[in-house]
């Protein structure tokens, strides 16, 4: 089936009380891992790229993996571009088949914001694209910008952003962050702006970025296997899925998935020092993708079965 935007997707996860999945991808082995989870769980997708992708990988190649992936299932999947940081590099993306860009302008001015945002919306409307921005500062890195507090998004800013942008969703701050230190002490979420952005945009999808729930499991596996991921601490699940349920209908997640395979290969290592077929470690390591993000989709997202 050809990539789609995400359009149909949200409408549908707004109205059933779930979310899609968006899952950063950097090479084959976490693409596969990504679509053969929601193969087994019949689950709509969203695959993204970041800027650090883009660079790691070259975005040609990701997105011939891409399509190589989509003539092996019938899954809706939307190939998204993750923290676009300007106009020219969402242009490069609506040029090059994905479905689906976000423009982070949130590090700029409310009018800053508008101006790109809308700019970034004007074309990719043109070409069939639907675009995310965001309002509002998470705290933690965010593409080599590091700030220690949130700024948590205004709900009397998200209608005038709305309607001035025509953006198709939007990105709020409501206490996540992104990596694997995200509280220092009480994990809290602040769903009374949830609920009053909700109320000021009716049906309209919102997207939390550094929701990775870091399972602590995975951090005592790194551990044991000579790692230190200590103090790693992520979003528990239990509040992700209530926001689920809520109006955000598009759920970031990152570094769950490298904690999966760091752990993975670590162990594998500690009981095969003796392999060095890259296969060997990097087979196990695409399973563990496939088994965290199947866990996500059930877990923390409820959109098993909704493809
Ligand atoms: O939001 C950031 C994502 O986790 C991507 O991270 O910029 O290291 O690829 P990256
Ligand atoms: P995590 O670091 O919590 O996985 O967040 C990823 C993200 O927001 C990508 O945009
Ligand atoms: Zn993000």
């Amino acid at each position: 089936m050809p990539l789609v935007t995400t359009t149909e997707m949200f409408k549908k996860a707004y109205e059933g009380g779930y979310a899609i999945g968006a899952f950063n991808i950097n090479n084959m082995e976490v693409i596969q891992g990504i679509i053969e989870a929601g193969a087994e769980t019949r689950s709509p997708l969203i695959l993204q790229v970041s800027k650090g992708a883009r660079d790691y990988a070259k975005t040609i190649y990701l997105r011939k993996l891409m399509e190589a992936a989509c003539t092996e299932t019938d899954l809706p999947i939307a190939f998204h571009l993750d923290h676009g940081d300007s106009f020219e590099l969402c242009k490069d993306c609506v040029d090059n088949g994905f479905t689906s860009v976000m423009i982070d302008a949130s590090h700029y001015s409310f009018e800053e914001n508008i101006a790109i945002t809308k700019q970034v919306v004007e074309y990719a409307h043109d070409h069939g694209v639907v675009v995310e921005a965001e309002l509002g500062k998470l705290a933690g890195i965010e593409e080599h910008v590091v700030s220690d507090t949130h700024q948590f998004t205004d709900p009397d800013e998200v209608e005038e952003f709305v309607s001035r942008t025509g953006v198709d969703s939007l990105a709020i701050a409501i206490g996540t962050s992104h990596g694997a230190y995200k509280f220092k002490g009480k994990a809290e979420l602040r769903f009374d702006i949830l609920e009053e952005v909700s109320k000021r945009l009716p049906n309209f999808p919102i997207v939390l970025h550094g929701a990775s729930s870091v399972p602590q499991e995975f951090v005592e596996l790194i551990d044991k296997y000579g790692g230190n991921v200590k103090g790693a601490q992520g979003v528990p699940e239990d509040l992700l899925r209530k926001a689920a349920s809520m109006a955000v209908c598009k759920i970031n997640i990152d570094s769950d998935i490298r904690l999966a395979i760091t752990a993975s290969i670590r162990k594998h290592f500690a009981e095969h020092p003796e392999h060095f077929d890259p296969r060997q470690y990097l087979k196990p390591a695409r399973a563990a993708v496939k088994d965290m993000v199947k866990r996500k989709i059930i877990n923390v997202l409820g959109s098993d079965g909704k493809a």
